[in-house]
């Protein structure tokens, strides 16, 4: 397997339109773990080229996060297997072993492993993290997404992470 270096920004288009369906946040903690998100936008923050992610206080991939603070993403580039996504965003960490679904790829700079099979690759570092403050969110927002006592009652952390490496993987 290859890797082909890209300048991310190039591929922000590409990047947008995946993540309104779904790219993967890969942690390797405890173990490798991936969960689909549907939140995230690649953009520029204190002059570094940054991708943000929102995650629940509920996910597996928390705790990973905070433990390791760093994180890689990967982006679909054509058809995707509906069980991967079905597992990864559906299914925990705690509960499932999703290394065994995918075929992982060694990272180059950070520690946590890309996905061939979601070939666009952004491996992070955490900068920044902030828990959402409920207060300050409109309320129709909260009524839609923080329904106290619901399984999705739980509020968000927003992750900052410096892109360090950015590529395609090949056969
Ligand atoms: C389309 C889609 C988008 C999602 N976006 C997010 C997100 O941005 N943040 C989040 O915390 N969970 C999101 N989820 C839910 C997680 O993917 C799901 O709860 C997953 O099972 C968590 O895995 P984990 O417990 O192994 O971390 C999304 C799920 C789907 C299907």
């Amino acid at each position: 397997m290859t890797k082909e270096k890209i300048n991310v920004f190039d591929y922000a288009e590409t990047i947008d339109k995946a993540i309104k369906k779904g790219v993967l946040l890969n942690t390797n903690g405890e173990k490798f773990n991936s969960m689909v998100i549907g939140w995230g936008h690649l953009g520029i923050i204190w002059s570094m080229e940054t991708f943000v992610v929102y995650v629940r206080q509920s996910r597996y991939t928390k705790p990973q996060l905070d433990r390791t603070k760093e994180f890689t993403i990967s982006v679909p580039l054509g058809e995707t297997d509906p069980e991967i996504f079905r597992v990864f965003g559906s299914l925990s960490g705690r509960d499932v072993n999703k290394a065994d679904y995918v075929t992982l790829v060694e990272p180059s700079v950070n520690h946590t492993p890309g996905i061939k099979e979601y070939p666009l690759t952004i491996e992070c570092e955490v900068l920044y993290a902030q828990d959402q403050d409920l207060d300050k969110i409109p309320e129709e927002v909260i009524k839609h997404y923080y329904i106290k006592g619901s399984d999705e009652g739980d509020f968000h952390t927003a992750y900052i992470g410096k892109i360090v490496d950015a590529y395609i993987i090949k056969d």
